[in-house]
């Protein structure tokens, strides 16, 4: 059966546990001769650099493809262009505007499809946190991570996959900017050990990784003036870090903007896991991609 990651849930647990061992373990040339796709519709430095390079590592060769240059739903349908991309390649991965653009790939695709963003979830940036955590701060299920500000995209994967592993979640977001009711039942489903507020002094208290994200995710600029607004007090500074527990490490998963969700002291600070996390994103890459092609085998 061919498998695809287009959120964590796509995973059990096992299996995640699985993606992170592959992640740390040395590259294997899986892909010699082979082809990955890259489809971004919207910018990237992390995604399409770890991507590529975790491609080049496992003996694979990268085709990166600007979503407007192969016209998604414009110049063809999604299904068209997927079902040809998957006599290519050996996995198709594309950055979205829309969640259901990745799952229509997956749906038609004969090959793994990963989600390399969309507006619903990013599972290889949680791969990654994962992997630095584990690293940094300890045991995943030793660990209460706290979310600051805006629930997007990187909060809901990053949730998922700390609840998968043992971990508790605490979220301090502005009313209408956190899991709503039936999302907070849905996390709590897959481990109830989640609490909400508003209050951001309160989500970090006890926390042992502060972790926050941009107020302005893409495709939402239109936005921009009224979440700055509705998100200020929600700053991830030196007095908010003073409230999580000792020894607290801070995470972001990057593009930053300092003086908005963190300010520029705890970015780059001595508890910033920030750039080892960014470096993480390659180790995370190879760890799905080659789970993706031994599990569809
Ligand atoms: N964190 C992340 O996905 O970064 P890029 O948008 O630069 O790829
Ligand atoms: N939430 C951000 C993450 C960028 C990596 C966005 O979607 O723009």
């Amino acid at each position: 059966m061919t498998r695809h990651l287009l959120d964590i849930t796509d995973l059990t647990p096992g299996e995640l546990r699985q993606v992170v061992s592959l992640s740390v373990a040395p590259p294997r040339p899986l892909l010699s001769g082979k082809g990955v796709a890259l489809i971004f519709e919207k910018p990237s430095n992390r995604t399409r650099h770890s991507m590529e390079m975790a491609v080049v590592q496992m003996g694979g060769h990268p085709v990166y493809t600007r979503g407007e240059e192969i016209g998604l739903d414009a110049r063809e349908p999604v299904e068209d262009a997927t079902r040809i991309l998957a006599g290519y390649h050996a996995v198709i991965a594309a950055r979205v505007f829309s969640h259901s653009t990745v799952t229509r790939m997956a749906a038609c695709s004969s090959v793994p499809v990963v989600n390399m963003l969309s507006d619903r979830s990013h599972p290889l940036q949680a791969v990654a946190d994962i992997i630095t955590m584990r690293e940094h701060a300890g045991p995943i299920d030793s660990l209460r991570v706290a979310w600051i500000g805006d629930y997007n995209n990187v909060a809901r994967s990053l949730a998922e996959a700390v609840l998968m592993l043992g971990g508790s979640m605490a979220f301090g977001c502005p009313d209408g900017f956190g899991p709503d009711a039936a999302e907070t039942d849905r996390l709590r489903a897959i481990a109830d050990r989640v609490t909400t507020s508003k209050d951001p002094v309160s989500a970090v208290a006890g926390a042992n990784v502060v972790h926050t994200d941009t107020w302005v995710s893409m495709g939402q600029e239109a936005e921009s003036a009224e979440r700055l607004k509705m998100f200020s007090g929600y700053c991830v500074d030196e007095k908010l870090m003073s409230s999580a527990a000792p020894g607290a490490r801070f995470m972001h998963c990057m593009p930053a903007y300092r003086g908005k969700e963190v300010s520029a002291e705890v970015m780059d600070g001595p508890r910033s896991l920030a750039i080892p996390q960014g470096h993480h994103r390659l180790t995370a890459a190879r760890g799905v991609i080659a789970f993706l092609l031994e599990a569809s085998a």
